[in-house]
C-alpha cells in the first residue's frame, strides 16, 4: 500500500506542476496567476475537488506521444462559492500554452454536463492559444462540444467566462454564449483573427490590445460586460458576480439578512433638475433606492445611455434597467437596446426581478441608427420585456416619451406596477417638438412667431408634460412622492415574490435577432 500510495502522490505533485516550474515562473513573470492558484483564489478555501487530473492527450502525431503533462493543460472541478455549489474549469497557459485537444474538451464537457444535472452555475476561466494545432479536427470537434453544452445549459444555469490570458479563433464563441464575460486589463484579448491576419486581408495595422483587449471589449463591442484590473481582482469580481444569481432556472437567489431601517429618502428628489432638459445622474437615484453599497454595475462603459445591473432591495437580489440622462439624454438607441435586451433576459431566466427607471426622450434618430438596424434592436428591448414573466416594476422619473414610453417596461406589455414621480412626463414628443408639428400652421401665419412657439409650447405642456393623464387612465398605478419611493418599492417587490405566469405552450419565441 505504501508504495502505491506513494505512487500517487508522485503523480499528484507532477500534475500539480502543469507545465514545469519555468513555464509557471513565466506565468508569474507576466503578472499572471497560475490555472491552479486561480481556481484556489475563485472557491471558498478547501472546497475544491479536483476531477481529470491525471488525464493525458491521445496524440501521436508531431512527436507529441513524447510529451504529455498530467491533466492536458486544463484543471477541472467542483467547489464552493459563498458555501453555493459551482463547477470550473481553469486552462493552464503552462502546458502546450492552454490549447484545446480533445481530451482538454473531454473534461470541460464532463463538469458542464455535470452541472446541468445537478443545476449549478458553470464558470470558466480561459486562458488559451487556441485549438491544440497538433490535434486538427480532434480539437475542433472538441470546441463543437463545448459550444453545443453551452448553449443547451443557456437559461438553465448560469455560465460565466473570465478571459485571462489569449483567447483568439473560434475560441471566443464559447465566452460568447455564455452569460457574462470579464476580461483582464492589459493580459487578455479575444479577437476572431489577430492582428497578422488583420494586416493581411485589410491592410491595417493593430496590436492585440487595440483589436480586442479589455477595454476595446468594455467600449467599442460590448463582448466583455466586466473588466478587472488583474487576475485577482477578476476572481474577486466573479465571487461577488455569484453573489446576486440563483443557482439554477429553478430557484431564486437567496436574500440576505436585512432588517427594515429608515426607508425614506428625504433627499433624493433633489437630484432632478428643475429644467426637464438638464441632465442628472441616474445612478445617484439608483443609490437612493437600493440597500447601501449594493449596486453592482454591468456593462458600465459601453452604450452608457443606459444602466443596467445588479442590486439588493431589502436583502433580495433584483436587475435593474435605467435610462441615464448625462448620456445623449437617455435615448434608445441600437447599442443600448441590445444591452438591456440581454440583461432583461439573463434577468428573466434566472428569477431575478428587474426594476426600471424611465427617463427616456425616445429613439434616436438619423442614418447611422436607422442603417444599423434600429428597427430590430429595438424590438429587441421590446420583445425581452413583453416576454418576461418575472416581477416587473417600473418607476418614471421623468420622460417617457412617445415609443419609448411603451418600450421601457410599460403597463401594455406586462410590467407589474408602474409608478410615476410627479416630475414624470408622459407624452408622444416633448413640448416643443410637438408644437412645431401640431401648430404649425398658427405659428407661421403668427405676427411674432416665436412668441406663439412659446405659448403653445406651454398649452402643450400644460394638457400632457405630467403624469396625470395616464394616471387617469391606469397606465400608471401611482404617482408618488419621490421620498416614499424605496419603501414602495420594498412592499412592491415583496408583494411579487410568488407570481407565476403560465405563457403558451410553444416551442421557442423568435426574438428578432
Ligand atoms: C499547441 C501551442 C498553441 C497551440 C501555443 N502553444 N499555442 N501549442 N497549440 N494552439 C504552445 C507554444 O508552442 C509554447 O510551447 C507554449 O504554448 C507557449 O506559447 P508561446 O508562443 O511561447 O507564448 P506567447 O509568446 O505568450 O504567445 C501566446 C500565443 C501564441 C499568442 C497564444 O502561442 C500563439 O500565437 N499561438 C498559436 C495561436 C493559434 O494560432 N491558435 C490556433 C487558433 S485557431 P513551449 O513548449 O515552447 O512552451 C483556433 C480555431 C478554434 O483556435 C476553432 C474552434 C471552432
Amino acid at each position: 500500500m505504501k508504495n502505491k500510495l506513494s505512487e500517487l502522490n508522485k503523480k499528484i505533485e507532477e500534475a500539480k506542476l502543469g507545465g514545469g516550474v519555468d513555464r509557471i515562473k513565466k506565468q508569474h513573470s507576466k503578472g499572471k496567476l497560475t490555472a491552479r492558484e486561480r481556481v484556489h483564489l475563485l472557491l471558498d478555501p478547501g472546497s475544491f475537488e479536483e476531477l481529470g487530473m491525471l488525464v493525458e492527450h491521445r496524440s501521436v502525431d508531431f512527436g507529441m506521444e513524447r510529451q504529455k503533462f498530467l491533466g492536458d493543460g486544463v484543471v477541472t472541478g467542483y467547489g464552493k462559492i459563498q458555501g453555493r455549489l459551482v463547477y470550473v474549469f481553469s486552462q493552464d497557459f503552462t502546458v502546450f500554452g492552454g490549447s484545446l485537444s480533445e481530451t482538454h474538451a473531454e473534461k470541460i464537457v464532463k463538469i458542464m454536463d455535470l452541472a446541468m444535472v445537478n443545476k449549478a452555475p458553470v464558470i470558466g476561466l480561459n486562458d488559451s492559444g487556441g485549438a491544440r494545432i497538433q490535434e486538427g479536427v480532434n480539437s475542433l470537434g472538441g470546441y463543437a462540444d463545448i459550444f453545443y453544452r453551452n448553449t443547451i445549459a443557456s437559461g438553465l444555469i448560469p455560465q460565466i467566462s473570465a478571459i485571462m490570458g489569449p483567447c483568439a479563433g473560434g475560441a471566443v464563441y464559447s465566452p460568447a454564449i455564455t452569460d457574462f464575460t470579464i476580461m483582464v486589463d492589459q493580459s487578455s484579448y479575444m479577437f476572431v483573427t489577430g492582428p497578422n491576419v488583420v494586416k493581411t486581408v485589410t491592410n491595417e495595422e493593430i496590436t492585440s490590445e487595440e483589436l480586442g483587449g479589455a477595454n476595446t471589449h468594455a467600449t467599442k463591442s460590448g463582448v466583455t460586460h466586466l473588466v478587472a484590473a488583474n487576475d485577482k481582482d477578476c476572481i474577486l469580481k466573479l465571487r461577488k458576480l455569484l453573489s446576486y444569481i440563483p443557482q439554477s432556472c429553478e430557484e431564486k437567489t437567496p436574500d440576505l439578512p436585512y432588517e427594515m431601517g429608515e426607508e425614506l429618502r428625504e433627499k433624493i428628489g433633489e437630484f432632478i433638475p428643475e429644467s426637464p432638459n438638464q441632465p442628472y445622474n441616474i445612478k445617484d437615484i439608483i443609490q437612493q433606492l437600493v440597500d447601501s453599497d449594493s449596486f453592482f454595475e454591468i456593462h458600465e462603459k459601453f452604450a452608457d445611455n443606459m444602466v443596467v445591473g445588479f442590486s439588493r432591495i431589502a436583502g433580495k437580489s433584483i436587475g435593474i434597467v435605467a435610462n441615464q440622462p448625462m448620456s445623449l439624454a437617455g435615448v434608445l438607441d441600437v447599442d443600448s437596446s441590445r444591452k438591456a435586451a440581454r440583461f432583461v433576459r439573463f434577468c428573466d431566466s434566472f428569477n431575478i426581478p428587474l426594476l426600471v427607471l424611465v427617463d427616456v426622450p425616445g429613439f434616436l434618430p438619423g442614418t447611422d441608427q436607422e442603417w444599423n438596424g434600429i428597427i430590430v434592436n429595438g424590438a429587441k428591448l421590446l420583445f425581452a420585456f413583453s416576454e418576461a414573466t418575472v416581477p416587473r416594476v417600473s418607476l418614471i422619473v421623468r420622460k417617457a416619451y412617445g415609443g419609448a414610453y411603451d418600450v421601457m417596461n410599460s403597463k401594455h406589455i406586462g410590467a407589474d406596477l408602474n409608478y410615476a414621480w410627479p416630475t414624470a412626463e408622459v407624452a408622444v414628443m416633448g413640448a416643443k417638438g410637438a408644437s412645431e408639428i401640431i401648430f404649425r400652421k398658427e405659428i407661421k401665419e403668427a405676427s411674432d412667431a416665436a412668441e406663439m412657439l412659446q405659448q403653445k409650447e406651454a398649452e402643450y405642456a400644460e394638457k400632457f408634460a405630467h403624469p396625470y393623464k395616464a394616471a387617469g387612465r391606469g397606465f400608471i398605478d401611482e404617482v408618488i412622492d419621490p421620498k416614499n419611493t424605496r419603501r414602495k418599492l420594498i412592499r412592491a417587490f415583496k408583494m411579487l415574490e410568488n407570481k407565476k405566469v403560465q405563457r403558451p405552450n410553444k416551442k421557442h419565441g423568435n426574438i428578432p435577432l
